[in-house]
């Protein structure tokens, strides 16, 4: 096999056999294969697409190139949930110790945040002491113990998807949708999840703007898991505003403890119940109608909350943070962002909303970048609220850094005019 005919047949548009991808993805993993052929063959995925077979076989290609757990020797189904990138998405921290709590097996590997999105890892290290790290016995006696871990990724995990996404990165073939679903469905499978649930974010601070096209990465990340012989759903939520009303590191986890406890934004509470809801019927727990149920009961009589609790103490956090919010160190500086004209949260640029929070230290521009877990943004209203000229929109927890530039991008993301406006919160499912 040549890679330069390889190249010329998806030029062609003809579809790639198994092996063929094999010979690709390995060949380039392991550096036969040079940077300019691998360029022009994903720019030709780029332009003539992949059928869904394909997508698969990269994907799994993918998923072979590195580390792949196990998770037999955990009992039960194990369920998993992935969101494509958001602003305020704490789901994570909520959906895991509820379905925990009702029983699920919730074992799960999450990454840290980049650009204006934030990540469950920033936020769990928000809790002192809270060790992502775990060997992978370690990960699963603590789920078989528990019924939950969550853990950062294997550094091996994936270096086929490490590596061409780097390239895609810097030759403008990010966007595809069979290279996106292949690439974050290569990262789910080899963390070995029975079943898993994907929260395709969708809106103006999501990876998809589109919802037709939101619409099709869903569709081919829950063929591509099925054709891998999992159970996989997507359900397509609104991020055309943050969920809930915090933007930041340790404000987020305090947002989390307050949904667990019964007392969080409804948006945040719905999507968490949507998931659960999910996953819980998928690991034989219960029907989609009786798990709504059965969730709500878990937060109302405390063994949610208690699970997080559970969570924080296996993996060597400080639960008194958990039991008393109030001892999470708060920014110095709490500024009141202010309406300057009366009217309707018309619309929240909420791209830019992420990228505030990022000035202050919040996220990372570089892989590296250090993260600072007390600044961020609180909401006070958000769209279809009517504002007075002067009230509060938001807090900026602000320390040394980049608070000016943050109250101007916060400024002008946000359009305050006559039109009260909803926002549709659960946009699809896909089963
Ligand atoms: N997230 C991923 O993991 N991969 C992509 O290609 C895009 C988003």
């Amino acid at each position: 096999m040549r890679m330069l005919d390889l190249i010329a047949k998806k030029r062609d548009n003809h579809v790639l056999s198994k092996e063929e991808i094999e010979f690709i993805v390995k060949g380039y993993t392991d550096g036969r294969i040079p940077d300019y052929q691998m360029s022009a063959f994903l720019m030709a995925v780029y332009f003539n697409g992949m059928t869904d077979q394909e997508s698969t076989d990269l994907a799994l290609c993918m998923m072979d190139s590195g580390d792949t757990f196990d998770l037999t020797d955990i009992r039960g189904i194990k369920v998993d949930k992935h969101s494509t990138g958001g602003v305020g998405d704490k789901v994570t921290l909520v959906l895991g110790p509820l379905v925990a709590a009702c029983g699920a097996k919730f074992a799960k590997m999450s990454g840290r945040g980049l650009g204006h999105t934030g990540g469950t890892l920033d936020k769990l290290e928000a809790i002192p002491g809270y060790n992502i790290v775990l060997e992978e016995q370690a990960f699963k006696d603590q789920v078989n113990r528990i019924g939950i871990a969550v853990i950062g990724q294997s550094k091996n995990i994936t270096p086929a998807d490490k590596k061409m996404y780097a390239l895609r990165d810097v030759t403008a073939t990010v966007p595809s949708i069979p290279l996106i679903a292949s690439s974050i469905m290569s990262k789910k499978l080899a963390s070995g999840a029975d079943a898993i649930c994907l929260d395709v974010k969708v809106g103006n601070g999501a990876f998809m703007t589109d919802i037709e096209e939101a619409k099709k990465l869903a569709t081919l990340m829950v063929q591509i898991g099925k054709l891998a012989g999992r159970s996989v759903k997507a359900i397509l939520t609104n991020m055309d505003e943050p969920l809930g009303f915090g933007v930041g590191n340790s404000i987020e986890v305090i947002e989390a403890i307050e949904t667990l406890k019964g007392k969080g934004p409804k948006d945040l509470e719905s999507v968490v119940l949507e998931i659960g809801a999910f996953l819980l019927e998928d690991a034989g727990i219960a029907s989609k109608e009786e798990a709504k149920k059965l969730l709500i009961e878990k937060i109302e009589n405390g063994e949610a909350f208690n699970k997080l609790v559970e969570l924080v103490e296996a993996q060597g956090g400080d639960t008194s943070y958990i039991q008393n919010p109030d001892k999470f160190e708060k920014a110095k500086n709490i500024v009141p962002l202010k309406a300057k004209t009366s009217g309707y949260i018309e619309s929240m640029t909420t791209i830019d909303i992420g990228i505030a929070a990022a000035y202050l230290g919040a996220g990372r521009e570089t892989v590296d970048g250090i993260i600072d877990p007390a600044v961020g943004l609180v909401f006070e209203k958000k769209i279809g609220d009517y504002v007075s000229e002067g009230d509060v929109i938001a807090y900026i927890h602000a320390n040394e850094k980049g608070l000016k530039e943050a109250t101007r991008t916060l400024e002008n993301a946000i359009v305050i005019g006559p039109k009260k406006n909803d926002v549709v919160l659960i946009e699809g499912v896909i089963l």
